[in-house]
């Protein structure tokens, strides 16, 4: 018995010894989760800890969104980031603002996955003295002491854009035997209850509102990917073939429509008139072309903004409650010219 106790103490001694090297040498913190990555080391003693919680990686504009978050991180000496993804669970989201608080990390940034559901991890933050970011989304509370500022795009305005360039173009775009009496438009939301979701759907019927001849005859959610957006297409096509127009919340699902709808027999951009948001790459390979009629502009890379904010902050200085990101749309005419200084 005595014997089996000093083993297990020779044995914890050991792990001990190995968890103190590995974390002085800078690798990752003995208590982090796999799903947490360390960026950037400290140089200096005005190290800032920042921990940020990503959605996921559902589409294009996501992924150029954490290079943004990530690849800033390492140009700044004076930030060390602690990154996680939530992997499209607001669960895993909220585990990670849990452990980030745990850590007593200078600064906590994510960019919600739904609007609604953060009150309570939000007030622990507070309660613990870190503030908070809100990155990309918006959380839905009323109470906008629990964050510091929220930068990213309004949503809203997108939706509104879309409304308006559609209104503008549709009969420039239909084909000769489409009638300009009833359209009929099919729309592709995103993921269900997401910020982004919830704006882009009403700013759409607030552009197209004083349109009557613009009917929305089918509206799902395709959860902003590629793949839900071929297959909820998919079904759309086999419910009813006669459809004018193609809304997408995002390029990515946009995208996978794209297929559907050639597999369909059919003709994007021209037999259906498609719009979306985001301004990906891959949207204006589409446009050239000529299988997308037009993207309005939302951008990723908030990264710069993101540490500007948090330096800020950490000198004591107040932010303004919100830093919207200026964009444009992008229609096909325009495509072939700007696809080459497109950064994401
Ligand atoms: O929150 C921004 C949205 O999230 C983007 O439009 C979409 O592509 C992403 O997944």
């Amino acid at each position: 018995m005595k014997l089996l106790a000093k083993g297990l103490m020779a044995r914890g001694i050991i792990t001990l010894a190995i968890l103190v090297a590995f974390t002085a040498c800078g690798g990752k913190k003995a208590e982090e989760s796999t799903e947490n990555t360390e960026i950037g080391v400290a140089k200096d003693k005005k190290e800032i800890v920042v921990g940020f919680s990503q959605i996921g990686a559902e589409s294009a504009w996501r992924m150029a969104n954490t290079t943004s978050i990530k690849s800033e991180a390492e140009k700044r000496p004076n930030i060390k980031l602690i990154f996680a993804d939530a992997q499209q669970k607001q669960e895993n989201q909220i585990k990670a603002l849990r452990s980030f608080i745990d850590q007593k990390v200078d600064v906590i940034a994510f960019s919600p996955i739904v609007e609604s559901g953060y009150g309570p991890v939000l007030k622990e933050a507070k309660a613990a003295g870190i503030p908070v970011i809100l990155t990309d989304r918006n959380v839905d509370l009323s109470d906008d002491s629990l964050w510091e500022t929220f930068m990213g795009s309004n949503f809203y305005e997108e939706g509104v854009k879309a409304g308006k360039w559609l209104k503008d173009n549709y009969d420039r775009l239909k084909l000769p035997e489409k009638s300009s009496d009833t359209v009929n438009v099919v729309e592709l939301q995103g993921t269900v209850g997401s910020a982004p979701a919830n704006d882009r759907f009403k700013g759409f019927r607030d552009g197209i509102k004083d349109a009557p001849q613009f009917k929305i005859t089918k509206t799902q959610t395709g959860d902003f990917t590629r793949a839900k957006g071929k297959e909820v297409m998919e079904a759309f096509l086999k419910a009813d073939k006669n459809i004018d127009v193609l809304y997408a919340h995002n390029d990515d699902m946009a995208l996978g429509a794209i297929q559907a709808i050639e597999e369909a027999g059919l003709k994007p951009g021209k037999d259906i008139i498609i719009l979306s948001v985001d301004a990906v790459r891959g949207a204006f390979e589409a446009m050239v072309e000529g299988k997308l009629n037009c993207t309005v502009e939302c951008s990723p890379l908030l990264g710069p903004q993101l540490y500007d904010a948090v330096e800020k902050l950490m000198k004591g200085e107040k932010l303004p409650k919100v830093i919207w990101t200026q964009e444009g749309v992008f229609p096909q005419e325009v495509a072939a010219k700007t696809l080459p200084s497109r950064q994401y």
